[in-house]
């Protein structure tokens, strides 16, 4: 089993040094390779995304990445910013299924910003499509003034776009998840405005056909942002676009109690993965040994069981993340009253040791 490791920037080589630390521990054959990727790969190779890095990419069974991006590169031309790696990465691999579980652990309900009972035993899954939408329709760019245009203003702009087949096979993989859990679908659309979501919503309502035992519902993503900081566990599977679903997990990790707590794993159809925690960079944290590794710990969790069929060293990270949860311990983002604050290390080195 090869996996790539691409650490990337900011907190992102912090947090992988963990997840890669308790990957080691778990007595399981891997080849580890690492390669740089987002600034750092600019740095060393003047691309975000180089050849080499993108070839160990496609070659490997599994991915774990941590997070790319710097406030020092936002004037670089676009193509040559961090982002454009992960994006790259989603899109050269075909990883259209990017599943965002936010769950509560119980150890954490008082670290939300919610109130407890709203969190407390909460389990919903979002399933964000990750290779379409406005991230990647064409056309985009800007025009001057002069083109004529728009007269006497310059414009930017970007395309909303989704083909019938992107949506109908995000639609299955929702249908699909949801059958092994609450068996029921939130679409998220704006279908009320954009002609794109109102497609949207009839794709996935025709691909409903196929799935009567599964509950499905539409909701606007208006309504859905404030549902989730109303009453998160009326939701099961949440299914929607690209940049909704960008916007709306990060909501939704808060409901955990911090955003480093949320995984991911980004599937294509060979269940080739990519996995990663949910944040960034966290280019304000970064070098100070105090980012919560957990959310990446979490995320090599989901690798070993969507990727390398080692669902046993699944359950048991999960376990053990949940034992030092009990213990106590817990990094600044999560640290309140009566707790033992620790740093990054340390918290990667109580998973090991929790392993057993
Ligand atoms: P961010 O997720 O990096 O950080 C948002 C806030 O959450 C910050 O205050 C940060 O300190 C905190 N945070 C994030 N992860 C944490 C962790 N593990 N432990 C404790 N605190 C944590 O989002 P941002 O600040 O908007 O973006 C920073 C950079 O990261 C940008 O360049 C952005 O493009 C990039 N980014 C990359 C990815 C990715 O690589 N997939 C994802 C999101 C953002
Ligand atoms: C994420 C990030 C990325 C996204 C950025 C860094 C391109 O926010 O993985 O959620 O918008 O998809
Ligand atoms: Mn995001």
């Amino acid at each position: 089993m090869k996996i790539a490791v691409l650490p990337g920037d900011g907190i992102g080589p912090e947090i992988v040094a963990e997840a890669v630390k308790v990957l080691k521990a778990l007595d399981l054959k891997f080849e580890l390779e690492t390669a740089p990727v987002g600034g750092a790969a600019y740095e060393a190779a003047g691309h975000p995304l180089p050849e080499s890095t993108l070839t160990l990419a496609k070659s490997a069974d599994a991915i774990l990445f941590g997070a790319v991006g710097d406030w020092k590169y936002d004037q670089l031309d676009r193509p040559l910013r961090p982002e454009q790696a992960i994006l790259g990465l989603r899109k050269h691999l075909g990883l259209f299924a990017n599943f965002r579980p936010a769950i509560c652990y119980e150890q954490l309900v008082g670290a939300s910003s919610l109130k407890p009972e709203l969190v407390a035993g909460l389990d919903i899954l979002i399933i964000r499509e990750l290779t379409g939408d406005i991230y990647f329709g064409q056309p985009r760019g800007r025009r001057s003034a002069a083109d004529g245009h728009f007269p006497g203003a310059e414009e930017a702009f970007d395309t909303m776009r989704y083909t019938r087949p992107e949506i109908e096979r995000i639609a299955r993989v929702a249908f699909e998840a949801a059958r092994k859990r609450g068996k029921k679908v939130t679409s998220v659309d704006k279908a009320n405005v954009l002609e794109t979501f109102q497609f949207w919503k009839d794709v996935v309502i025709e691909t409903h056909k196929d799935y009567p035992d599964v509950e499905l519902q539409h909701m606007y993503v208006d309504n859905a942002a404030m549902q989730l900081v109303k009453a998160p566990k009326a939701f099961d599977v949440i299914v929607t676009g690209n940049m909704f679903g960008d916007i709306l997990s990060d909501e939704a990790s808060m409901l955990t109690g911090s955003i480093g707590m949320l995984p991911s794993a980004s599937l294509n159809d060979k269940k080739q993965g990519l996995y990663e925690p949910s944040h960034g960079s966290a280019p304000d944290i970064a070098g100070q040994g105090v980012a919560n590794p957990l959310a990446t710990i979490l995320s090599a969790a989901m690798m070993l069981r969507f990727s390398l069929n080692q669902p046993a060293a699944a359950d048991r990270i999960e376990a053990a993340v949940k034992k030092v949860l009990a213990q106590g311990l817990r990094t600044p983002d999560i640290h309140s009253a009566g707790t033992t604050k620790v740093g990054t290390v340390q918290m990667g080195d109580a998973v090991v040791q929790a392993l057993g």
